[in-house]
């Protein structure tokens, strides 16, 4: 048996809208473990491109945009129902992060490997300060490849549709786009991100177009709890 690890890193990865941001958020507060969303970094370096115009297409300006930005992905500040507190050079972006120009561009910003390589540094740097739950699309290949735990989430996408557009129906009313919109932006996002998404040869597969978040939650806690009873 290896060294146990006082505080444990568990990387969850999926796609667009396989609820890995509601399920890694009641994870990490059910450990005690700090949670961290991957995609609030490469939204928060969207937010920025935009503000100074930058080209999503421009992968050297937006590496040097990624390489001088000081992103921070914290707990809440604020009690608004918010899951994180993200900072850009100190200013709180939280509100900012999903706009639909932030939507439309964040595929194509975060394509860039010179991004990807300098995104990726400060993600790492979160990983080793405590038991972390990480989300993304490469955390288990690529960020943390040496997760104690990964998980990659399997969905369909009609499922992820049919939720998605539960979501904003209750969100807007009759000003929600219709559910065939939802299901082809998701598959332009899918089509978008392909070549970041990838499941690590040692993942444990959950497929939950049937679970409740709940559901997914306690299941991967009872694939921990020996370790973590341990920590
Ligand atoms: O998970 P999300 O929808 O907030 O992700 C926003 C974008 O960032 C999405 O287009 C994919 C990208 N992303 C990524 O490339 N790698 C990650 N680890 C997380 C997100």
């Amino acid at each position: 048996m290896g060294p146990v690890r006082a505080h444990l890193r568990i990387a969850i990865d999926g796609p667009a809208g396989s609820g890995k941001s509601t399920i890694g958020e009641r994870l990490a507060r059910r450990l005690g473990y700090s949670y961290v969303d991957t995609g609030a970094f490469y939204r928060a370096l969207t937010v920025l491109a935009l503000a100074h115009a930058v080209d999503p297409a421009d992968g050297a300006a937006l590496t040097r945009l990624a390489e001088g930005a000081r992103i921070q992905v914290l707990p809440p500040t604020v009690a608004d129902g918010r899951q994180y507190t993200v900072r850009l050079d100190g200013r709180d972006i939280t509100g900012e992060l999903r706009t639909p120009a932030v939507e439309a561009n964040v595929s194509r910003v975060s394509a860039h490997p010179g991004v990807r390589q300098a995104i990726r540094g400060q993600q790492r740097a979160l990983a080793d300060e405590r038991g972390v739950v990480m989300v993304g699309r490469d955390i288990g290949t690529v960020v943390l490849p040496d997760a104690d735990l990964k998980i990659y989430l399997e969905v369909s996408v009609d499922e992820r549709a049919r939720r998605r557009h539960g979501d904003l129906a209750h969100q807007l009313g009759s000003q929600a786009p219709s559910y065939e919109q939802v299901r082809d932006e998701l598959a332009r996002r899918d089509a978008l991100d392909a070549a970041q998404m990838r499941r690590a040869d040692d993942a444990v597969v959950i497929h939950t177009d049937v679970m409740q978040a709940d559901d997914v939650v306690a299941e991967i806690l009872a694939m921990l709890g020996q370790d973590h009873e341990r920590a």
